[in-house]
């Protein structure tokens, strides 16, 4: 049988997710010296390195068993597979955001929002019962207002810096994101001993980790 296969999220979460590992006592040797390489033992699992929402696509397709994620891309992007675990890492909000002082609820115009999350921005606008129009931009979301391409965006906010730094400001706060442990379904039923012990050893990791 294969090794257990983990999905861990490039970038921002790659390097706290590492050094939960580190916590479990895994030799995280390979994962130091990657260079390009995607794919990496780490202790008696196997590393997968991908972006978020790819992440998310491998695990339910059950070519990685577990992920690591951010509730940002599971809540956008699906749902057909277990969370098991919050690792509480990767703090930030979805938030509702756009220049200082703006009234975005002002006037009648139907409003343009720009997000990386066109899902999530559709939920919370409809929700509130309010039409608007939701334009995808792929990255540093906060340009949009900036150039007037939108009134507001909705995006992820973690110190609050990039707002500051651009002249703008959280209008309201839509929901907390972490990190989560995700697992494949089908995973889950053939090896649950084995994912069992990990998802246990990473909690305690994680759990540590905040004392
Ligand atoms: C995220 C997010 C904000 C920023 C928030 O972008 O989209 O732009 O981080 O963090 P802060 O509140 O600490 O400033 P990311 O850095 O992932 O890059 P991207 O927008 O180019 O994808």
């Amino acid at each position: 049988m294969r090794k257990l296969r983990i999905a861990l999220t490039k970038g921002r979460l790659e390097k706290q997710t590492v050094a939960l590992f580190e916590q479990m006592g895994l030799d995280c040797t390979e994962l130091h010296n990657k260079g390009r390489r995607l794919i990496l033992p780490v202790g008696d699992y196997e590393a997968v390195l991908a972006k978020a929402a790819d992440v998310v696509t491998y695990v339910e397709h059950g070519v990685c068993d577990i992920g690591v994620v951010g509730r940002d891309t599971i809540v956008e992007y699906g749902k057909s597979f277990y969370e098991v675990c919050d690792l509480g890492l990767g703090k930030c909000d979805f938030c509702l955001a756009g220049k200082k002082g703006a009234s975005f609820y002002g006037g009648y115009n139907v409003k343009r929002i720009a997000t990386k999350y066109p899902n999530v921005a559709r939920a919370f606008f409809q929700s509130k019962g309010m039409d608007v129009n939701i334009i995808k931009i792929e990255g540093s979301v906060e340009l949009a207002p900036l150039l007037d391409l939108s009134d507001a965006i909705v995006d992820i906010v973690e110190t609050g810096t990039t707002l500051r730094e651009n002249g703008l400001e959280v209008y309201e706060k839509i929901m907390p994101i972490s990190a989560r442990v995700i697992v494949n379904t089908a995973s889950m039923k053939l090896r649950r001993d084995e994912i069992d012990a990990f998802v246990e050893k990473i909690g305690k990791a994680s759990q540590e980790a905040k004392v």
